[in-house]
C-alpha cells in the first residue's frame, strides 16, 4: 500500500510514522508512506499557501493551486490514480469499517487541511471526506495520523498476529472483552478463575460473553447492528439476566481504591 499525506507540515508526521508498528510495517514493505509537503507546490517568491476569503471575513483560506498541483505529482509519481481522502470535520465518520475500506486501497493520498478552512475546490479532488469526531482540530495532520494508524493495521501481516485485527473492538461489531496477563493476583485483584483453566473452549465461551456484556453495558447500541449468531443471543440473555441480578443486589463492581 502507497501512502501520501498532504500536509503544511510535514514535520509532525515521522514521530508517528517511525515508531511502532507503523514503523515495521514499513520495514516490511507492507506500506510506504511519504509526506509531501503543500509548500513545495506554492507559487511566488514568498510561496504563499493561504489567502483571504472572497467575500470578506475571519481567517485565511487555504489555496487550491498548491493542493491540485501536488495530487498531480502524486499521480505522476506512482503512474496510477490513487484514492483520495481530504480530512475534514464535515466529512463521513471515520470507523473500523472504513478503516477497513481504506486498508484495502493500493494508493491513498490523505489530505490535511490547516488554517480555518480550505477553498471548496479543494473538495472536487477527493473521492472521499472522512472525519474522526464531531470536534474542530487546529488542522487535518492528527486526523490523518489517526486514519493512517486504524486502516494501517488492518493491512495484511501488519500485525503480529493475523488475528489480532479481527479480534478489536468494533471488528465484528462488538467491543472487546477484558484481558489479563501475570500475576494471577495483585494488590488482591484476582484475573477470573476461567482464565486459567486451560479450558480453550470454555475459554473462548466466556470471552465472547464478557465481549457481549461489556457492549451492553457501555455501547447497548452496538448490539442492535453487531452479527450475533445464536448462540451469542443466549450469552446475551445470560448477561441481561446477570446484569439484573447485580443491580437487585447492589453490586456494581466498584473500582480499586487506592490508599
Ligand atoms: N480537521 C479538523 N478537524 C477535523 C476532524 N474532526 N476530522 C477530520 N479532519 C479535521
Amino acid at each position: 500500500m502507497d501512502v501520501y499525506i498532504l500536509t503544511l507540515f510535514p514535520g509532525m508526521f515521522p514521530p508517528v510514522v517511525n515508531a511502532s508498528i507503523i514503523k515495521r510495517a514499513q520495514e516490511q514493505d507492507l506500506v510506504r508512506i511519504r509526506t509531501v509537503d503543500l509548500r513545495d507546490f506554492a507559487r511566488g517568491a514568498h510561496k504563499t499557501v493561504d489567502d483571504y476569503p472572497y467575500g470578506g471575513g475571519p481567517g485565511m483560506v487555504l489555496k487550491p493551486e498548491p493542493v491540485f498541483e501536488a495530487v498531480d505529482w502524486v499521480r505522476q509519481d506512482l503512474g496510477r490514480n490513487p484514492f483520495v481522502a481530504l480530512l475534514t470535520p464535515q466529512g463521513q465518520s471515520f470507523n473500523a469499517d472504513l478503516a477497513k475500506e481504506l486498508a484495502e486501497k493500493a494508493d491513498l493520498v490523505l489530505i490535511a487541511g490547516h488554517y480555518e478552512g480550505f477553498d471548496e475546490r479543494i473538495r472536487c479532488l477527493a473521492h472521499m471526506e472522512v472525519s474522526i469526531g464531531d470536534y474542530v482540530l487546529t488542522g487535518g495532520e492528527l486526523a490523518a495520523m489517526v486514519v493512517l494508524d486504524a486502516s494501517i493495521r488492518f493491512v495484511p501481516g501488519v500485525l503480529g498476529d493475523k488475528d489480532s485485527a479481527l479480534q478489536d473492538s468494533f471488528s465484528d461489531g462488538l467491543l472487546e472483552g477484558p484481558q489479563y496477563t501475570r500475576p494471577a493476583e495483585y494488590r488482591g485483584l484476582k484475573v477470573p478463575e476461567i482464565l486459567l483453566t486451560g479450558r480453550h473452549e470454555d475459554i473462548s465461551r466466556w470471552r465472547r460473553k464478557e465481549a457481549i456484556r461489556r457492549t451492553l453495558k457501555r455501547r447497548p447500541e452496538l448490539l442492535e447492528t453487531a452479527c450475533l449468531t445464536f448462540e451469542d443471543r443466549c450469552l446475551l440473555e445470560q448477561v441481561i439476566n446477570e446484569e439484573k441480578a447485580n443491580e437487585a443486589r447492589g453490586d456494581n463492581c466498584g473500582h480499586y481504591q487506592t490508599n
